[in-house]
């Protein structure tokens, strides 16, 4: 049977064959994951040989990643500000560009702040239950139109204890919500054009859900609906906050205009990211 080293030394160089990312990292998560180590321990243990069940299980898992298969839905969890979420098909990777409008809400709200609040486009739930999590004193609603992400979303907040607060709710972006009820606003938007969409890496459009990520032939579609829903549910004084794509902040001004202290935020790579806004 194979070391640790060994192993992992023939699936990095497979994995670089197949010119799938991060061929290093990926063969060390799996292989930490088989082995119930952290990756820092199993670098420790490169000479541990390997059961036959050990290497079968870590084979399986390299067969699916060979496909470029995500190592997030392999392991079934992602991290998000230092939360660990279960993930899988049926919903987006939490991604860490996301993690910096948790970061904008902590200079806003006090920790034990008391306020309503809707993620749009729950997904995995990342953004509603870490609000949940670090603002005891909050509400929220996790909208999603899909079910499934639904689902995910739901056990990520049993998992975090923050489903008490949290009201999940099956619904499209353009459906309304009670008016003038909402001081937060929170979302992660599908916003990938057609044609974004059609050029996205294998590991990205072959596996994570098309309606997470495309929003239409502009990719503003969704942030359009978005904005007319937050207007309405939004109290005066709320406050709105999405990610948007890279190249969309003008296009973002422009749909905000009208808003108080409209702003684009940008990410720590620099580029404009987060479009935040006071009704
Ligand atoms: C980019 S993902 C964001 C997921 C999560 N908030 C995150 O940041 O990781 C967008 C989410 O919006 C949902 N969605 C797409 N179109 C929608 C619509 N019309 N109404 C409500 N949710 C929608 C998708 O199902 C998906 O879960």
């Amino acid at each position: 049977m194979p070391s640790v080293i060994q192993i992992l030394q023939q699936a990095e160089s497979l994995l670089l064959e197949r010119r799938v990312d991060s061929p290093r990292l990926s063969a060390q998560l799996l292989l930490a994951n088989v082995l119930h180590l952290s990756r820092l321990d199993l670098l420790f243990a490169k000479d541990q040989i390997l059961s036959s069940a050990q290497v079968q299980s870590f084979n399986c898992l390299l067969d699916r990643r060979l496909t470029g298969e995500p190592v997030a839905y392999l392991l079934g969890t992602k991290e998000f500000f230092g939360l660990s979420f279960s993930v899988d098909s049926r919903v987006l990777i939490p991604r860490p560009e996301t993690e910096e409008m948790i970061e904008h809400l902590q200079k806003l709200f006090a920790t034990d702040a008391s306020f309503f609040f809707a993620d749009l486009g729950t997904g995995s739930g990342a953004l509603a239950v870490t609000i949940a999590s670090l603002f005891p004193h909050s509400r929220g609603l996790a909208v999603d139109i899909s079910l499934e992400a639904l689902d995910v979303a739901r056990t990520n907040a049993l998992q975090h204890n923050a489903a008490s607060r949290l009201l999940f709710v099956n619904a499209d972006f353009l459906d309304s919500f009670k008016s003038e009820t909402l001081d937060l606003i929170v979302t992660n938007p599908p916003y990938v054009t057609e044609d974004e969409y059609a050029a996205l890496s294998h590991e990205v459009a072959g596996f994570e859900p098309r309606l997470a990520l495309v929003s239409g032939p502009k990719g503003l579609e969704c942030l359009q609906a978005i904005e007319r829903c937050a207007r309405m549910v939004l109290k005066p004084g709320g406050r709105f906050f999405a990610e948007i794509g890279y190249l969309q902040g003008p296009d973002a001004r422009e749909l905000f205009c009208s808003w108080s202290a409209c702003t684009v935020l940008r990410d720590l790579s620099g580029k404009e990211r987060i479009v935040s806004a006071v009704k």
